[in-house]
């Protein structure tokens, strides 16, 4: 007889959903750091909509995204949610997976049960106008970011998701390996193909900062693909080895260099030491190619720290495309930059069902390697949530195994 309840790494027969599901969630009234804000919890199954599916999770991917929305900052992402007709008293961290297919809502045709999927993060309303349209869902006012924006993400043993978020697995890669890449790389992907004329061309050099990390490592192996020359920044000289080894020209250490944060004003006496420390940064770029060719594109997301280097640091033309501002929102740019040297200052924003599916088309063809650095125990999504949170994960993108086999795990607490 079908049972209510699963334990973690037990799976039903295929096809079968029973009527309650582990989930990793977080509360309102517990909003804070992520090793206590995000807890175990058994809650029912969610019901799907025509165009849903249900996907048992075998794996999980870790980002960033969870340590916001357990912190609560900047946003509180439970009130978000009634907009899309979801619960409002707690949500489902995640925005990563992969899994089978248990269940498929009526007009679903794309997936079938029983298919092996890894899950993008890009939803939005079927009847908005702009995606009828036929317009980039990317930019609709409908657009949101699944287990970020939306309640039910991926750490749980079950994850509703809109029908055409799910894209093939890749058969060389296990549950952990897949899990993880598809939101950063897929968002690596539009920041560096989605923003014509500045896409990726053989020979263009791009800064791609935090170059060991989940966006990082895989945007050097995207632009490296393109036949781009990436140079990456990082803050030791292990990372700087790690992403040479994924395809990047060279690194920078980041910690050579002392300018960073908001510029002092430009007609003050300070100004001068950060425009030399900008400078000393821009000639590191040169050093790493060995000619004075400048980024046409530059890799953003620490922000405020690092914004008013890469608007000085980037080519006459060229374009700094940011997705996040990791080290605060108080970027400034000195707009003479900008203008005098026509450059573009670029927001990009997770991606579409064509950049996911080119992404994991490359991921299919082993062009971009995952660079799994480690893998948790379901029991451990908190502490890995809080080691991220701290900046303490090794490089490399982390995994959590939910219903794929835990044996050979080591003890990571
Ligand atoms: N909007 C979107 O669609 C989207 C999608 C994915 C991720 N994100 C966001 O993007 C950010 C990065 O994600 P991730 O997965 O790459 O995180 P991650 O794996 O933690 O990597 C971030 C990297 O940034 C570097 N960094 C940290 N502080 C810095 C600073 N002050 N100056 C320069 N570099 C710094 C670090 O490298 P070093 O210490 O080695 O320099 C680190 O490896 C997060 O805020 C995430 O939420 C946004």
């Amino acid at each position: 007889m079908a049972k209510d309840l699963y334990e973690i790494g037990e799976l039903p027969p295929i096809g079968e959903v029973p009527a309650k599901m582990h989930a990793q969630v977080v509360r309102p009234d517990r909003f804070g750091e992520p090793g206590a804000a995000i807890q175990d919890e058994v809650i029912d199954v969610p019901e799907l909509g025509p165009r849903d599916a249900l996907v048992a999770v075998m794996a999980a991917g870790v980002n960033f995204n969870n340590v916001w929305a357990a912190r609560g900052i900047p946003v509180d992402v439970t009130k978000g949610q009634a907009r899309w007709d979801e619960p409002t008293d707690f949500h489902i961290v995640g925005s990563d997976a992969s899994g089978i297919v248990y269940a498929v809502g009526a007009e679903v045709t794309n997936v079938a049960v029983g298919d092996r999927v890894v899950v993008h993060a890009g939803q939005w309303n079927h009847d908005d106008p702009w995606v009828m349209a036929g317009k980039d869902p990317g930019l609709a006012a409908s657009f949101r970011v699944w287990g970020y924006d939306s309640c039910w993400g991926s750490f749980a043993q079950f994850t509703k998701v809109q029908a055409h978020q799910c894209l093939p697995k890749a058969d060389h890669l296990t549950w952990e390996e897949a899990a993880a890449p598809t939101l950063t790389g897929s968002t690596a992907y539009r920041m560096l193909h989605g923003w014509p004329p500045h896409t990726v061309e053989p020979g263009d050099v791009v800064l791609v900062w935090g170059g060991s990390g989940g966006l990082g490592s895989l945007a050097i192996q995207l632009v490296a693909h393109a036949g781009g020359r990436a140079v990456a920044v990082v803050s030791s000289q292990e990372k700087g080895e790690f992403c040479k080894s994924l395809g990047a020209a060279g690194y920078i250490n980041r910690k050579d260099f002392s300018h960073w944060g908001v510029p002092p004003a430009w007609d003050s006496p300070e100004w001068k030491d950060w425009f030399a420390g900008a400078k000393a940064f821009g000639k590191a770029i040169w050093d790493v190619l060995g000619e004075k060719t400048s980024p046409r594109i530059v890799f953003e997301h620490p922000g405020q720290e690092t914004i008013p280097t890469s608007v000085f640091v980037a080519d006459r033309g060229g374009m700094i495309v940011i997705c996040a501002g990791t080290s605060g929102y108080d970027t400034m740019v000195d707009v003479r930059y900008l203008w005098f040297m026509q450059k573009r200052y670029q927001g990009s924003h997770l991606f579409n069902d064509e950049q996911a599916a080119a992404f994991n088309q490359l991921v299919i063809d082993g062009a971009v390697q995952t660079t799994l650095g480690s893998v948790y125990p379901y029991e451990q999504t908190g502490h890995v949530h809080q080691l991220m949170g701290d900046g303490s994960l090794p490089e490399g993108n982390v995994a959590v195994l939910v219903g794929a086999p835990t044996e050979g795990l080591k003890d990571t607490t």
